[in-house]
């Protein structure tokens, strides 16, 4: 979509689901830094800092996960009716809360960060794979409870084959193909008197 002059640019929640370690926060803080580059107000919702502060104190049941994922949908859909761009990363492993989500959030863009579970525990970041795999960790999505794959994601990234910034390309060029955001024409520098 090019900038006309006249329309504004529409709120959207883009929603990263999938394993510990598959990549999420970093394909995130690469499109968070693109959008604000492009002038985009942005918000951005991290399971691992939502857990800091609106969702302290929930543990990893399956209702607590569920009620944790509803959570951020809650405050992700007041601003994405507010204009913001928002970025959710969040394991968000089960399918009922990511779809009832989903159903309430008008503009809501689905990206399955898809790695396989032995290059997750692999890459061991956080060093929890290890603890789960020794039973130090219950209930651990991929380890010892279930992580439930959207059906039909709107974007699946596949980070073992791509680096954070293909993937983060592939993102932003869905984000402009729904009309999120404004192609910048080759002359947009020069363009001005059409802004
Ligand atoms: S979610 O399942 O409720 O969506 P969320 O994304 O907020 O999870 O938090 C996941 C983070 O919590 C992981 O990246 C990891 O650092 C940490 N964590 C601690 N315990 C677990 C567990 N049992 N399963 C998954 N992640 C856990």
């Amino acid at each position: 979509m090019q900038r006309n002059g006249t329309d504004e640019q529409r709120g959207f929640t883009l929603w990263f689901t999938g394993l510990s370690g598959a990549g999420k926060t970093t394909i995130a803080e690469i499109v968070e830094k693109e959008l604000r580059e492009r002038g985009r107000p942005v918000e951005v919702l991290d399971g691992d800092i939502v857990r800091t502060n609106l969702s302290k104190g929930l543990t990893f049941s399956r209702e607590d996960r569920n009620i944790n994922v509803l959570r951020i949908g809650f405050v992700a859909n007041l601003l994405t009716r507010a204009g913001v761009g928002v970025i959710v990363s969040a394991i968000s492993p089960y399918k009922e809360a990511r779809d009832q989500v989903r159903r309430r959030i008008v503009d809501f863009v689905e990206v399955f960060v898809d790695v396989p579970l032995e290059v997750a525990a692999e890459r061991d970041v956080k060093g929890l794979y290890k603890k789960a795999f020794a039973g130090e960790i219950e209930q651990f999505t991929g380890v010892s409870d279930p992580y439930e794959a959207p059906a039909a994601p709107d974007l699946v990234l596949k980070t073992n084959e791509e680096t954070p910034e293909e993937s983060a390309r592939k993102v932003i060029e869905k984000l402009e193909f729904f009309g999120y955001l404004w192609t910048p024409s080759p002359d947009t520098e020069y363009n001005w008197s059409n802004r």
